[in-house]
């Protein structure tokens, strides 16, 4: 399985997006994350359901909605309706996981759990078969620009055990401080889905950033 770079969006110049995304999508990368915070889950606040519909017509890339939201459930049909083609909600916030994976698949899109650095990766032992993406936090969600937690490496390493002795189809993600000093290593441990925020996005070179990227994963 060939690993797939992930740019953030969140990390990028909010005054020039269109010109962000066609930077993306000429470095040939095909997926974008949209992390959406509501202030309560994480001290910070981000994209709503009318920006991500927005958004969908600009782009042919894969939106990947990371949402970092209390009760998800509220909100998870609205970004299913504005062209999310992968909703990814936290353990931590979600009161009954299984049903809110249930209601993603049910709105025909694929669903992905969140676990935050503290979390056990024992929560998810019931809903693997719902799954098709695990997002491994390597910091503590809500802001970009925060360093990795290394030590994070092993949890990574045991998912992926897990999922080959299983042999479960779910993608294994991981969010927050990726860079290229860190990036092999946290592939090495499993890591197959790469989300990048501050490292991806810096005006007039994202193109040629993210290429670079690219060639170091592959
Ligand atoms: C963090 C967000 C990330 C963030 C990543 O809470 O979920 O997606 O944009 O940004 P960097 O790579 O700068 O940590
Ligand atoms: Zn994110």
């Amino acid at each position: 399985m060939s690993v797939i770079i992930q740019p953030s969006l969140f990390a990028a110049d909010m005054g020039y997006l269109a010109e962000e995304l066609k930077a993306i999508e000429a470095s040939g990368i095909t997926e974008l994350h949209v992390d959406v915070m509501d202030g309560s889950f994480v001290p910070n606040i981000a994209f709503g359901p009318d920006q991500v519909s927005m958004l969908r017509p600009l782009t042919k890339l894969k939106f990947d909605v990371h949402m970092m939201v209390v009760n998800p459930d509220r909100y998870i049909p609205r970004y299913a309706e504005a062209g999310a083609e992968v909703i990814t909600v936290h353990a931590e916030a979600c009161v009954h996981l299984h049903r809110t994976l249930q209601l993603i698949k049910s709105l025909g899109k694929q669903a992905g759990v969140a676990l935050n650095p503290g979390t056990p990766l024992d929560v998810l032992d019931y809903v693997y078969d719902l799954l098709d993406q695990v997002l491994i936090m390597t910091v503590n969600p809500g802001c970009g620009g925060q360093k990795t937690i290394l030590g994070l490496t092993e949890k990574i390493k045991r998912l992926s055990e897990i999922k080959q002795a299983n042999q479960y189809g779910f993608a294994i993600q991981i969010d927050g401080g990726i860079n290229k000093d860190n990036i092999n290593k946290l592939i090495e441990a499993g890591a197959e889905n790469i989300v990048i925020g501050a490292a991806a996005f810096q005006r007039g070179k994202t193109k040629s950033t993210l290429e670079e990227f690219v060639a170091l994963v592959k």
